[in-house]
């Protein structure tokens, strides 16, 4: 894992951590990151629409695919394909508390099942030699905050590392992430391979669940939309103990890279359509931005939205 040490590692997120978001952001010097959450029934059966979530062209040196599911079969012959396509770190899904996830058993409904989990990683374990790590939460709800018996099952079945968000199943992201869980895991497993999730938002944020959790990595999600720049942010911040804010213009300059990958592996319909949901995460909270949406949501097409880009670019703060 000590590729992992001291790193900041893009989160799974479904929908979101596709191939050329991952790619725009190893532009900008991101060296981990997450696939989005892939289905062990969809891959097992080599699913044409999952295959692709495997494909990785340019992208940050060290990429791991998030398994999620519940039989034991299909996550033996996903790995053997993951195996294939040379990849040799995996983390299993223990955390997600989407409805159609959990309704399935998987995800964070796993973690009400410790014996399933033990017996997905006793298998992989003794079938193949790869990392394997997960990615969990503090249980499915308040009543069943059960972490620190999954992790000392994973941590038992030889478990290579652990992220945990601490949230339960049941908050999705309300509330906040108690740092304090994934102190209290480190404290307990001081040998463990841990990395804090969570609302880290800054290079601040960063620093303080280092020096508050002792956790060995971070993984941050939402705040790379928008602020893709966080990974430069904080190498500057461990130099110099300062940073850079980037401009409108920056984030702009960034959003035409992001735009172009987008139409070069989907086309130009769906990456409008990905594109439009981005450019409000990347300008949210600046001058101008809530007028800037609503005339981004009646768009119709590329050349409207890039004319209503520039536009804003120029004139933001007089549209408020
Ligand atoms: C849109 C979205 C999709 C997500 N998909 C996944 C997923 O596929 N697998 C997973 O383990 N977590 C998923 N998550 C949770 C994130 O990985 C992360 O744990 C959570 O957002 C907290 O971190 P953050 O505050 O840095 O965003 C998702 C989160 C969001 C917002």
């Amino acid at each position: 894992m000590k590729k992992l040490k001291n790193k900041i590692i893009l989160a799974p997120m479904a929908g979101v951590t596709n191939e050329p978001f991952r790619i725009s952001l190893k532009n900008l010097g991101l060296e981990v990151s997450c696939t989005e959450m892939i289905s062990v029934e969809g891959l097992s059966r080599r699913i044409k629409r999952t295959l692709e979530l495997i494909e990785i062209k340019n992208e940050p040196p060290l990429i791991i695919p998030q398994l999620f599911g519940t039989n034991v079969e299909s996550f033996l012959r996903s790995i053997e394909i993951l195996i294939e396509k040379n990849f040799n770190i995996i983390d299993i899904n223990l955390g997600c508390p989407a409805k159609k996830i959990i309704k399935k058993g998987a995800g964070v409904a796993l973690m009400k099942n410790p014996e399933l989990i033990k017996r997905i990683i006793l298998e992989i374990k003794k079938r193949f030699d790869i990392k394997l790590t997960a990615k969990l939460r503090l249980g499915f709800d308040e009543n069943s905050m059960n972490y620190l018996e999954i992790i000392n099952i994973l941590y038992n079945e030889g478990i290579d590392a652990i992220t945990l968000h601490p949230r339960f199943g049941k908050q999705y992201y309300s509330g906040h992430a108690n740092w304090y869980h994934i102190k209290v895991v480190k404290k307990k497993f001081p040998d463990l391979f841990l990395i804090g999730n969570g609302d880290i938002k800054t290079p601040e944020d960063v620093k303080n669940i280092y020096s508050y959790t002792n956790c060995d990595a971070v993984m941050i999600g939402r705040a790379f939309l928008e602020n893709p720049f966080l990974v430069i942010q904080w190498k500057d911040f461990v130099i110099t103990q300062t940073y850079k804010e980037f401009s409108i213009k920056d984030k702009i300059k960034y959003f035409k890279k992001l735009f172009y990958l987008f139409k070069k592996f989907y086309g130009e319909e769906k990456a409008l359509k990905i594109s439009i949901k981005h450019i409000i995460h990347l300008t949210k909270g600046l001058p101008g931005s809530a007028k800037f949406r609503e005339k981004i949501s009646k768009i119709k097409n590329c050349v409207e939205f890039f004319n209503e880009i520039g536009y804003w670019e120029q004139n933001g703060e007089q549209f408020t």
